[in-house]
């Protein structure tokens, strides 16, 4: 996990958030190759949900909804976890994970492992961040940032009963910020207290709820090993009854083989009609199903699949990330799925002069046109390269004297290090059918 902090911060793709004032916990701030690759993980997503598929419509629901919805979600009463302080260091600590947390005053051991340690009881702290809207500070000013971007989607149910012209079973998708105080967090982006979520319901006849359950957890996972994800580092892993959310009545996680261990990446639970049902105690709106042509209504269940963009990008980090030698030197490489890839292609004339760059600029911005490139024309090529592979630009297009006599350039690959020699007017075509070709980690050999 270092080396990726490292390398994340050196390359512009994460930093700690606030640096110039000391940091502030667990808040980081993406760079311009971490906006990039995130926003592919997003594009994906969006891709898999919207595109691929007509049974789902996309949502953007507003970060602050009415209060009401939080009591009706349950997320007033019952989003919390269990909290211990430690009498002698101060610092608290989630009672369910003292062994993913640091003693206080002996980090390599655990809280309560050491004879000075004093933990409290646990007892229930609830992770909404809560702010006040208006001028005036009073009771019925406080709301919350949402925990969820979930419940957004339940409140707009209707409108898409109606305009999306919808019946079940069908999909309200969204992605958003999200907000938790969450007791500990840690593992870089891992666990923040503002991430992002990529949700999607998706409503269905109550007797179909199972099929559909298991049809979400084959899909999502299929969406992992397609973007690279090696397949012994991805596993489903069921909720024991004991660690549902209030809402659910059977969870899967899609879980990944982290440094930190298995970890959850996604979860994908069936929420029954236990949302719509509350918001419509609660509002008193009618929120269910009305075949027009049959008469029939029902409430639908609701089969979620949540995942975290942050902790989908640390995974695609963590599993592209290799070292290995050329020609004697050691080099750092992400094998980023070239779809995930923040840029696809760099443009690097050989030298400075003898009109390579005037070549290479017009090549760049030819490519340009079509997918991320980037020009870059300072320093050795072999550090530009170096470069380039830690950033996982999967080819690299450079332009030397030949060039300039036959408007030929030579394309190498990040992984297999191969060079083949192309010609600058099917360059852009080439590096387009290549994007679309099946993709293997090279780090499973073979
Ligand atoms: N609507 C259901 C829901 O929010 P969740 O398991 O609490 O379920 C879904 O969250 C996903 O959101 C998680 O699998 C994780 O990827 C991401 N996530 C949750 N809390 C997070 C946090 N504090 N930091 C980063 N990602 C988080």
């Amino acid at each position: 996990m270092d080396k990726i902090v490292s390398l994340s911060k050196r390359r512009g793709f994460v930093f700690p958030s606030s640096e110039i004032y000391g940091g502030l916990g667990s808040s980081y701030d993406y760079g311009h190759y971490g906006v990039l690759l995130k926003n592919n993980v997003k594009d994906r997503w969006w891709r898999a949900m919207l595109q691929e598929r007509d049974d789902i419509l996309a949502l953007d629901s507003a970060i602050i909804q009415h209060p009401e919805a939080w009591r009706a979600s349950g997320h007033v009463a019952s989003f919390t976890d269990p909290l211990v302080d430690c009498r002698t260091c101060k610092l608290r600590f989630r009672a369910d994970k003292l062994e993913d947390s640091q003693c206080g005053r002996k980090p390599s051991k655990h809280p309560g492992e050491t004879p000075e340690c004093d933990l409290t009881e646990a007892r229930d702290f609830n992770l909404l961040f809560e702010t006040t809207i208006g001028p005036v500070r009073e009771e019925g000013s406080i709301v919350y940032l949402r925990p969820e971007t979930a419940q957004g989607i339940f409140l707009n149910f209707r409108h898409y009963l109606q305009f999306g012209r919808k019946k079940p079973p069908f999909g309200i998708a969204q992605i958003g910020k999200s907000f938790r105080n969450e007791i500990t967090t840690g593992n870089f982006i891992f666990r923040t207290r503002e991430f992002e979520q990529m949700e999607m319901e998706f409503f269905v006849p109550p007797p179909k709820a199972q099929p559909w359950f298991e049809h979400w957890l084959e899909q999502r996972m299929n969406w992992y090993e397609g973007l690279g994800i090696r397949a012994d580092h991805l596993r489903l892993r069921a909720h024991e009854p004991d660690e549902l959310s209030h809402y659910s009545s059977a969870t899967s996680d899609v879980e990944y083989l982290f440094p930190i261990g298995w970890q959850e990446l996604e979860g994908i639970a069936n929420r029954g009609d236990y949302d719509l049902t509350a918001h419509a105690q609660r509002s008193g709106q009618k929120l269910e199903y009305v075949d027009t042509a049959s008469g029939e209504r029902y409430i639908p269940h609701v089969i979620e699949p949540a995942a975290g963009v942050d902790r989908a990008m640390l995974a695609f980090l963590v599993d592209a990330y290799d070292e290995d030698e050329i020609e004697g030197e050691r080099r750092t490489v992400l094998r980023l799925h070239p779809l995930l890839a923040p840029v696809k292609v760099a443009v690097l004339p050989l030298v400075r002069k003898d009109g390579q760059p005037e070549l290479a600029r017009e090549v760049y911005e030819r490519l340009r046109d079509r997918v991320q490139a980037e020009y870059d024309e300072s320093g050795a090529i072999g550090r530009r390269y170096r470069r380039q592979d830690e950033i996982g630009t999967p080819w690299g297009v450079t332009i030397d004297h030949r060039s300039l006599e036959d408007r030929t350039v030579t394309l190498r690959d990040r992984d297999s290090l191969e060079q083949v020699r192309i010609a600058i007017d099917e360059l852009a075509d080439d590096i387009e059918g290549r994007l679309r070709e099946p993709w293997r980690s090279p780090k499973l050999g073979g």
